[in-house]
């Protein structure tokens, strides 16, 4: 099954196309055909965070030569003039906003024979709304235009199931899995006993890690996306073993339950700042180190109390603070430390941040199960819960 995968959740657009076979427990194998990626950190980047208006036009603008690349890449870009008259109302009407996109997308239309594309597979939340409706508005114009059927995807499903795959194949997870998911616009503590069932057992009250790496960076005077930043500072910090200058709380450590908190750990570095002024470039790296020690410290206490009271087998990690080294580090060790063993699966930074290849292979599951959706009632749902 060929199935194409659309994300445009929030600062990236990506498309790719894989060719996929099996199922979970039955010999899945996949192979991608064509993949590609347009970060849009550089667009972004002068106002120190997205900006929600600039990433709709930004997807708009790339979603159809990414699309282009992809099918070129998979020997699907075959040139056959197509009358597309009858269908030019209908994408008129869903490409209203978009109308960079239609224009694009109808030039598109007329030059290319339709490609072997089984399932189209677009994420429809949780993520920026103006930023997830130029993709579902891409694959419904396609779905309809093509007749081919629309999957939808939950971004966070997607991180999920990237994790439990290694070299185009599922090695299988050990049940019950945690899954500790850590993005810019989520932290979640997911509890899944069987493939692809989710239980959400706890999350943040206010801001998401990665979203309070961008903000502590911004305060630090380092440029978007920030996490990696003040990832390199804190680093450099234990490297020298500088002196531990601040003492930050480490928020809702003892609260009985698997929630988080990250918007006053942010205040807390506001503050110091503040009251600082010019913070000095030691004093710099050890805040950067103290932040992020403090996060790994709350991450890793909770993911461990969720392994004991749940009995969890397997750890999954996702989403783009995931490729945070010293998480990741601070995350494995802990692992090591349970009395029985417990499997760590954190994909490797190419496959934690967002991609198109999470969502082309969640998708193929879903198509498995003919959970397919109705290309004219799909919407966007920025805040969509996993569980
Ligand atoms: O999953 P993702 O690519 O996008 C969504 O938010 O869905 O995650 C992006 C977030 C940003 O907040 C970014 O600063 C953070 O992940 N991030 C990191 C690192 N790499 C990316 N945070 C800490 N350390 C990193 N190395
Ligand atoms: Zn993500």
């Amino acid at each position: 099954m060929k199935i194409l995968g659309i994300e445009t959740s929030c600062d990236e657009t990506a498309v790719c196309l894989i060719d996929a076979h099996g199922d979970y427990d039955a010999d899945f194998r996949f192979e991608i055909l064509g993949n590609a990626l347009y970060s849009q950190v550089a667009v972004h980047a002068p106002y120190g965070g997205v900006f929600p208006n600039l990433a709709k036009r930004e997807h708009a603008r790339n979603l159809v030569p990414l699309f282009e690349k992809v099918l070129r890449d998979a020997h699907e870009l075959n040139e056959e003039y197509t009358d597309i008259s009858v269908y030019r109302n209908h994408l008129q009407s869903l490409l209203s906003r978009e109308p960079d996109l239609l224009d694009a997308l109808i030039r598109f239309l007329a030059t290319y024979k339709k490609p072997s594309i089984d399932v189209i597979a677009v994420t429809h939340g949780p993520g920026l709304e103006p930023a997830l409706w130029v993709g579902i508005n891409f694959a419904k114009a396609l779905s309809i235009t093509w007749n081919i059927p629309l999957v939808t995807v939950n971004h966070m499903e997607g991180h999920v199931v990237l994790s439990a795959v290694e070299d185009n194949a599922i090695r299988t997870l050990a049940y019950p899995a945690l899954a500790l998911l850590i993005s810019g616009g989520h932290t979640e503590l997911v509890l899944s006993r069987e493939w692809m069932h989710y239980e959400r057992i706890g999350e943040t009250r206010d801001d998401a890690v990665g979203e309070a790496f961008d903000k502590v960076a911004r305060l630090l005077g380092l440029p978007y996306p920030g996490g990696p930043q003040v990832s390199k500072l804190a680093d450099e910090a234990r490297e020298r073993s500088l002196e531990r200058h601040f003492k930050l709380t480490r928020p809702m450590l003892t609260s009985d339950d698997y929630d988080f908190s990250f918007a006053g750990l942010k205040t807390a570095v506001r503050r110091i700042v503040e009251m600082k002024q010019n913070l000095s470039d030691d004093e710099r790296l050890a805040l950067a180190r103290e932040f992020e020690d403090t996060v790994a410290d709350v991450l890793v206490a909770k993911t461990l109390a969720a392994i004991e009271e749940y009995g969890a087998q397997s750890v999954i990690v996702g989403g783009g603070v995931a490729a945070n080294r010293y998480i990741r580090e601070r995350l494995a060790q802990a692992a090591t430390k349970i009395e029985y063993s417990v499997e760590l699966r954190i994909p490797p930074p190419i496959h934690a941040t967002d991609n198109a290849l999470m969502i082309a292979t969640a998708g193929y599951f879903h198509a498995l199960k003919n959970h397919f959706a109705d290309p004219n009632t799909v919407r966007a749902q920025g805040t969509l819960r996993l569980a």
